[in-house]
C-alpha cells in the first residue's frame, strides 16, 4: 500500500489532521513535567486464589491481589511507579515490566537482575514511568504467567496526539480452567502444532507427568480464551455512541497463542504498535503475538451491534468474541466479522514510525545471527542450536549498534522479546529514520528478520522467545555489556 491511499482512507475514516505530524510541547511545559516526579505506589500480595471467568468453573489460578488479571497501573509519563509486592505463593516469585527500558536492577528476571523474592518475602520495585504506551506486567518466574500471574500497566502520555471519546483496554488470554490454569495435569500439544498432531504422539500425553519433573511441559490444550478475565459471553462489551473515536489497547498476555482480531463492518486502524506510534495504517485483519501490543482506532460510524473477534492463528476459529454495541441499540444479535481468505493479514512492513528517529545513521559494528531452531531432543526450542543457559550471549558495547539477524529454521512462528530496548526492524521499503521501535516481534514460521538497536542501558537483559513453554524449554539467551 501507498502512503496516498493510506492517507485517504485515514481521511475517509474521519481521523485525519490529528494523525501526521508531532506535537511539540513548549519547553516550560516540558521542564515542569520532568521535575514534578510524582511518585504512583501499588501494593501487590500474590497468592493463589479462586476465580471464575464469568462463565464457567472456579478455579484456582495465581493471582495479584485476588484477581486475573492483577490490578490496573495507569500513570502519566514521567511519574515514578513504586510498587510493593509480598509473595504468598508457594514459590519464589518476581514482577518484569515487560517493554519499559528501565534501569536493569529493577527488571525482575529471576538469577539474571535479581534474586527471586522468596514465599513471605518482599520487595519493591521503583522506576521512572517512560516511555508514554501500552505495556504490561507479569511474572518472569517458570510457568507463573500462565498461572494468572500478569496485568495491564499504561503510561500516559504529557499530551496525547489524537483526542479519543472512548478507550478500552484488552488483554488477551489462554486458560486452562483447572486449578493452577497452564500447568494443570492435562493433555498437552504436540511441539510443532496441531497439523503435526501424529508427530509427537508419545509426547502429547505430557498430562500425565508429574508436576515438578525436570522435563519442561509442552503447551497446554487451552479449553477458553478471555478478555479481561472473562470469556464469553461474559465479556464486557465496547459501548460507543455514534461519531466517536475510540481507541483499544491490546494486549496479548497469552502464554503460548497468537491471535487474528477483525471488527465487524468498521475500518481498524494501527496507531502505536508496542508503544510506539506510527503513521495510522488500516487494517483487515491484526495479528498479535504473546507479548505484542497494538493500539487501534475506529471511528464508531455505522449503528448496530457488532463483534470485534479474535481467533488462535493455529486454530482458526473465533474463540474470542466481544460485543460492540452502540448508545440505543439495545435489542438483536451482534453480528460477527467475516475473516476472507483474501483479507490482508497486518505486517510490520506496512508500518512506518510516525515521527522520524535520528540520527539514522550511526557506526553499527556488532553483528549476531540468531537461528531459532527446533531439536527433537530437550531442549526442543534453540537458539543457535543451544538452550538457555547453554545459549551465547549477545555481547555489546554501550553507545553502539547493534544488529541481529534472524532465521527462523523452524515451523512455528516464534514472538521473540527484547528486555531493557526498543528494536528497530530493518524494512528495505523505507528510509531508515522511519523504521518502528517494537520489543517484541512475532517472527513467522521460515521467517528472516533483521533488526538494530542502539546499546543504551548498560546491564544484563534477557532476550527469550515469548511463548512461555519455548522460553522455559530454552529458546533465550541475554544481552550482555562489555566492559570498557
Ligand atoms: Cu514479557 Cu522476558 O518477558
Ligand atoms: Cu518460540
Amino acid at each position: 500500500m501507498t502512503r496516498d491511499i493510506d492517507r485517504r482512507k485515514f481521511l475517509k475514516a474521519g481521523l485525519a489532521g490529528m494523525a501526521v505530524g508531532g506535537v511539540s510541547l513548549p519547553a516550560a511545559v516540558k521542564g515542569a513535567a520532568e521535575s514534578s516526579k510524582k511518585i504512583r505506589e501499588f501494593h501487590f500480595t500474590a497468592y493463589p486464589a479462586s476465580v471464575g471467568l464469568g462463565n464457567g468453573p472456579e478455579f484456582k489460578a495465581w493471582t495479584y491481589n485476588g484477581k486475573i488479571p492483577g490490578p490496573e497501573i495507569r500513570v502519566k509519563e514521567g511519574e515514578i511507579i513504586r510498587v510493593v509486592l509480598k509473595n504468598e505463593l508457594p514459590e519464589p516469585t518476581t514482577i518484569h515490566w515487560h517493554g519499559i527500558p528501565l534501569q536493569n536492577a529493577m527488571d525482575g528476571v529471576p538469577g539474571v537482575t535479581q534474586d527471586p523474592v522468596p514465599p513471605k518475602g518482599t520487595f519493591t520495585y521503583e522506576f521512572v514511568a517512560k516511555p508514554a504506551g501500552t505495556f504490561f506486567y507479569h511474572s518472569h518466574c517458570g510457568y507463573q504467567l500462565d498461572q494468572g500471574l500478569y496485568g495491564l500497566l499504561v503510561i500516559e502520555p504529557a499530551r496525547e496526539r489524537l483526542s479519543y471519546d472512548q478507550e478500552y483496554s484488552l488483554m488477551l488470554e489462554d486458560w486452562v480452567m483447572k486449578d493452577h490454569g497452564g500447568i494443570a495435569r492435562i493433555m498437552r500439544r504436540p511441539p510443532l502444532g496441531p497439523r503435526n498432531r501424529n508427530f509427537m504422539d508419545g509426547r502429547v500425553m505430557g498430562g500425565d507427568k508429574k508436576l515438578g519433573e525436570k522435563e519442561p511441559l509442552l503447551e497446554p490444550y487451552y479449553d477458553s480464551y478471555a478478555v479481561n478475565g472473562k470469556i464469553v459471553p461474559a465479556i464486557d462489551p465496547i459501548r460507543v455512541k455514534k461519531g466517536d473515536l475510540v481507541r483499544l489497547r491490546i494486549v496479548n498476555a497469552s502464554s503460548a497463542t497468537n491471535y487474528d482480531l477483525r471488527l465487524a463492518n468498521h475500518e481498524l486502524f494501527i496507531t502505536h504498535t508496542d508503544g510506539n506510534p506510527v503513521r495510522p495504517q488500516q487494517v483487515d485483519i491484526l495479528r498479535i503475538g504473546m507479548g505484542e501490543r497494538y493500539d487501534v482506532a475506529f471511528r464508531a460510524n455505522k449503528p448496530g451491534r457488532w463483534l470485534l473477534a479474535a481467533r488462535d492463528t493455529g486454530l482458526g476459529e473465533s474463540q474470542i468474541r466481544i460485543p460492540v454495541i452502540y448508545d440505543g441499540i439495545s435489542q438483536g444479535k451482534s453480528i460477527p466479522p467475516m475473516f476472507w481468505p483474501n483479507f490482508e493479514v497486518s505486517t510490520v512492513y506496512d508500518l512506518e514510525a510516525l515521527e522520524p528517529v535520528g540520527p539514522p545513521e550511526q557506526k553499527k559494528d556488532q553483528y549476531f545471527r540468531q537461528v531459532l531452531q527446533w531439536a527433537s531432543e530437550i531442549p526442543h526450542w534453540t537458539i543457535n542450536g543451544y538452550g538457555y543457559p547453554k545459549t551465547e550471549n549477545l555481547t555489546v558495547r554501550k553507545g553502539e549498534w547493534a544488529h541481529i539477524e534472524y532465521y527462523n529454521h523452524s515451523p512455528m512462528p516464534h514472538p521473540m522479546h527484547l528486555h531493557g530496548h526498543f528494536f528497530r526492524i530493518v524494512n528495505l521499503n523505507m528510509s531508515p529514520e522511519y523504521w518502528i521501535k517494537k520489543d517484541t516481534f512475532l517472527f513467522d514460521a521460515h521467517e528472516t528478520v533483521h533488526v538494530e538497536f542502539l546499546a543504551d542501558n548498560p546491564g544484563r537483559w534477557f532476550h527469550h522467545c515469548h511463548n512461555l513453554y519455548h522460553m522455559v524449554d530454552g529458546m533465550a539467551n541475554e544481552v550482555v555489556y562489555k566492559q570498557t
